[in-house]
């Protein structure tokens, strides 16, 4: 099992405090089945550039390693990044180096208001043009945002991942319906990833999700995210 969409990294944005509250996380992870935690945190543009985020996030990173060294009973950690979108990211030469190390796979944030015409130009861009493998991070935080839909619905029929958040499957209430109809309707383009920031209201999360997943859709769904991780993750999976 993965957890695609982490706040685990030690001391680089508001997830984990420190390294300790890393290990916690890692712990928690691991005792739910995760094996590969991949570790996205915030990117803004318009708050710092690409290559000193490039090196703060090795700093911490190179804390986790050390860490690892030590526990080799904790999940496998991979970094990236979860990039906020910014107008013309589809052109940005640095892009590309914010995808998951090893791959072309880019975990966009998009934007918490109405979406416009150049939000869409922006992700075809990277897909079509750049090449790159899009993942939505939490797609559901989204579409009530959407007065109107024209764009929302073009950017769905590229062909990119969605990802969900573990939280959203887990309690009652419109959220989880839209994730539930979604997941059936998109089938095999969707992740799931808990977003955890820490060890209390955003704690790991994956495996209650799937378990709830699992429960409705007889394991049939649980194949597909399966399927989707594999496709998109190779090689470092
Ligand atoms: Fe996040």
């Amino acid at each position: 099992m993965i957890d695609f969409h982490t706040h685990i990294l030690p001391g680089i944005d508001d997830g984990s405090r420190d390294i300790r509250m890393t290990e916690q996380m890692l712990e928690k992870e691991a005792a739910m089945g995760v094996t590969h935690v991949y570790a996205t945190p915030h990117f803004y543009a318009h708050r710092a550039n690409v290559n000193r985020f490039l090196e703060r996030r090795q700093r911490s990173y190179a804390q986790v390693q050390e860490l690892l060294e030590r526990r080799s009973d904790l999940p496998k950690v991979t970094v990236g990044a979860e990039v906020y979108y910014f107008e013309g990211m589809g052109k940005a030469e640095q892009t590309p180096q914010l995808c998951v190390e090893g791959t072309d796979v880019l975990l966009v944030e998009m934007p918490f208001e109405q979406w416009k015409e150049g939000v869409y130009r922006d992700i075809r861009e990277l897909i079509l043009r750049r090449d790159l493998r899009v993942v939505l991070a939490h797609v559901e935080r989204y579409i009530g945002l959407q007065k109107n839909q024209d764009v929302w619905d073009r950017v769905m029929e590229l062909p990119l991942t969605i990802q969900m958040n573990g939280e959203s499957f887990l309690h009652f209430g419109l959220t989880r319906r839209f994730c539930m109809k979604q997941i059936r309707e998109w089938g095999g383009k969707v992740l799931i990833g808990s977003d955890c920031h820490n060890l209390t209201d955003r704690a790991p999360n994956v495996a209650q999700a799937l378990a709830y997943i699992h429960s409705k859709t007889d394991g049939e769904m649980i194949k597909k995210i399966e399927e989707t991780e594999k496709k998109l993750l190779c090689p470092p999976m």
